[in-house]
């Protein structure tokens, strides 16, 4: 199964083989080109992924040791995203699988990244229940068999990899801030900065994260504005996150009764975070599992992972090229 993901700035490609798991994947990142606009520019980001789409596959190909004839399939991400850049995606992903008489099969982008954990040796069989953070969202879902899956929270405003990034943004960091905001924040002081843990005092399971970046702005405006106190308000913004993140997956846990917890999408990769939930799920018997770092952020591995699973559960479209820039999971 090949794999393209265009959703947003990451040209993703992979092959992946449902029995000898995945040949080969790359990845190319427009990070550079939208850095001077402090955002994602749309159509920048589609004529790019129009530049390096068939370059990245016939990489990926030869990567893997195959040729196109060897293609049992193309998954591609068929949304939400941007609708340009998913278009570009879609378009070369049925065009090929037409040309080569295969399946082509549209995934959600966020299937994709629930899945990924299980592009790991060590990895949890349903039911679990998954924390998807990356920039775009923040939600918790039980996932009780792949492909049947259940919203248990939402946030309310900001998701918490754009709580990152806008944080980061106001004291001054340039895009995209949230790894760097994680960076400052490792040599950041604990206990300095303290700010509320948003939502955690009542029951449910949504998020919000507007608030806390508000008092992060308050934090910044009334101080020094130097070097250690940006890494101790980093430091407090972190904290607080993570604690957040961590109260809710528990409370998720408890509610499912799943014993695997599953963490995706780009804030996955906060090593914080990682740390946090890997030390509360042991305390109460629980585990998580995390995909490595680089299939936390938008990747072409989790595309072709899901495609291979849909193809070999016989679930196939039509030919149709459709994409829809909003879609729930
Ligand atoms: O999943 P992803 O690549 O893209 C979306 O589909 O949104 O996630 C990107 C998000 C960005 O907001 C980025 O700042 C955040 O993930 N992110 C991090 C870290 N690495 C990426 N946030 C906190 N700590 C990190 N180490
Ligand atoms: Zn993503």
């Amino acid at each position: 199964m090949l794999g393209i993901e265009s959703s947003c700035d990451e040209t993703g490609v992979a092959v992946y083989d449902i029995e000898r798991g995945l040949l080969a994947h790359r990845l190319y990142s427009q990070i550079r080109l939208h850095a001077e606009y402090g955002g994602v520019v749309p159509e920048l980001a589609s004529r790019d992924h129009v530049r390096k789409l068939l370059p990245l596959v016939r990489e990926t190909l030869a990567a893997a040791g195959i040729g196109v004839g060897d293609l049992g399939g193309v998954a591609y991400t068929a949304g939400p995203g941007l609708i340009g850049a998913l278009l570009v995606g879609a378009s070369a992903a049925r065009a090929l699988a037409w040309s080569l008489d295969v399946p082509a099969i549209g995934v959600h982008h966020m299937e994709g990244h629930l899945l990924a954990p299980l592009l790991e040796t060590e990895s949890p069989a349903p039911p679990f229940v998954a924390l998807l953070v990356s920039g775009g969202h923040s939600m918790l879902i039980a996932v009780d068999a792949i492909g049947s899956y259940r919203l248990l929270g939402d946030t309310l405003d900001d998701a918490a990899g754009e709580a990152f990034d806008k944080t980061a943004k106001l004291m001054g960091l340039p895009y995209p801030g949230g790894p760097q905001l994680a960076k400052l924040a490792e040599h950041g002081v604990p206990g300095r900065f303290k700010f509320a843990r948003p939502m955690t005092d009542r029951p449910g399971l949504d998020f919000s994260f507007s608030g806390l970046k508000t008092q992060v702005l308050l934090a910044w405006q009334q101080s020094d504005r130097s070097d250690a106190t940006r890494a101790d308000i980093a430091r407090g913004f972190e904290e607080a996150m993570v604690d957040t993140l961590r109260i809710k997956c528990l409370r998720a846990l408890e509610a499912t009764g799943a014993k695997s917890l599953v963490i995706a999408g780009g804030v996955g990769a906060n090593r914080r975070l990682r740390a946090g939930l890997d030390e509360a799920t042991r305390r109460i018997g629980a585990r998580v599992y995390f995909p490595r770092p680089e299939f936390c952020t938008d990747n072409g591995a989790m595309i072709a992972l899901a495609g291979a699973l849909r193809l070999s559960a016989g679930q196939i479209e039509s030919p149709a090229i459709k994409v829809m820039p909003r879609w729930d999971l």
